[in-house]
């Protein structure tokens, strides 16, 4: 099987928002292949901690060989927002490097492309949850609708429900091959430069990770994790990610989500994080050597109490 690897987006951007302390504690909750860990492994003190989070199996059998290399660094195999369960001490700083990684799209039987035939799975944790095949084959039309026009901005999300629906009354759907002929096909509109399947595909597999609902359990406790000056680091590539994220730090910035107007003084509101500069995109030069920066988006927020 051929494995392209990951080219980590956004990786010295990333590192450097990240480290206050360098013998301190870190968590990498989208480890990935570990490219921003190694990164910042090699930036860390012979004291510093890091501890890598991933739901998918083939990251952690990564992550376990980096440990067994690096005694400063460990793994678990959890969602990011169960990151509580596994530590006891305050955190430095946390990185959240959302979506998924190029060796889950390259690889086939993974389910998550249309470019390459395969099981319907998309499930980044294999172990847990509906796979894609599953709920294609049982969910309502109303809920496909939703899905596909929420998650994936669809115009043609209700034709393509209904489209899913007829095929799967004379046969349950199986492969990616066969979903992304139907969508195309359901598709009257195709964008230049880009798959007629693109959006219902990365729709669908935003619902079955439950990504946005991993993202918002996620932010409220990563905001208990770190101590007072730590860094929340985080890239996003959707715009329903990156506006839970915007909105995440500027409510805590004022104070909580404050009607205008409110007489209150400066005491009385209870400021918990403050953004750290602006968000900050790719540059010219990593979107020509990588095309899957082009959408990312990063904000870092330092918390205060
Ligand atoms: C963009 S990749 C991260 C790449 C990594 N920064 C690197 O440089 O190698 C995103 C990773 O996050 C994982 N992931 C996505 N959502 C997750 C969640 N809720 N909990 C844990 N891991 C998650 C995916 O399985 C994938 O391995």
């Amino acid at each position: 099987m051929s494995q392209k690897l990951h080219t980590t987006v956004l990786l010295n951007e990333a590192v450097d928002a990240l480290m206050t302390d360098e013998s301190g504690f870190y968590i990498d909750g989208t480890f990935g292949r570990g490219g921003h860990t190694r990164l910042l492994l090699e930036r860390l003190g012979p004291e510093a901690k890091v501890l890598g989070v991933d739901k998918d199996p083939r990251a952690i059998a990564t992550g376990e060989q980096l440990s067994a290399e690096d005694n400063r660094f460990s793994i678990v195999h959890d969602s990011f927002a169960e990151v509580g369960k596994h530590i006891n001490q305050p955190v430095d700083g946390i990185l959240l490097d959302l979506g998924v990684s190029s060796p889950q799209l390259d690889e086939g039987e993974r389910g998550f492309s249309f470019l390459r035939d395969g099981p319907l799975d998309m499930r980044m944790n294999t172990s847990a949850g509906m796979s894609a095949e599953e709920w294609l084959n049982t969910a309502e039309e109303k809920e496909i609708s939703w899905v596909l026009k929420t998650y994936g901005e669809e115009r043609f999300a209700r034709r393509m429900a209904r489209a899913i629906i007829e095929r799967r009354q004379e046969a349950p759907l199986k492969t990616t091959g066969e979903l992304a002929k139907l969508l195309s096909d359901a598709n009257p509109a195709w964008e230049k430069g880009k798959h007629p399947a693109t959006r219902s595909f990365q729709a669908i597999r935003i619902h079955i990770n439950q990504e946005l609902q991993d993202l918002e359990k996620a932010l409220d406790e990563m905001l208990e994790l770190l101590r007072p000056g730590g860094r929340l680091v985080i890239i996003s590539f959707h715009s329903l990610e990156d506006r839970m994220v915007k909105r995440f730090i500027r409510d805590h910035a004022r104070g909580g989500d404050l009607p205008p107007g409110l007489p209150l003084m400066e005491s009385q509101i209870a400021r918990r994080m403050k953004p750290v500069g602006k968000a900050i995109k790719a540059t010219k030069e990593e979107v020509s050597d990588n095309p899957r920066s082009r959408s990312a988006v990063m904000r870092i927020a330092e918390k205060l109490v």
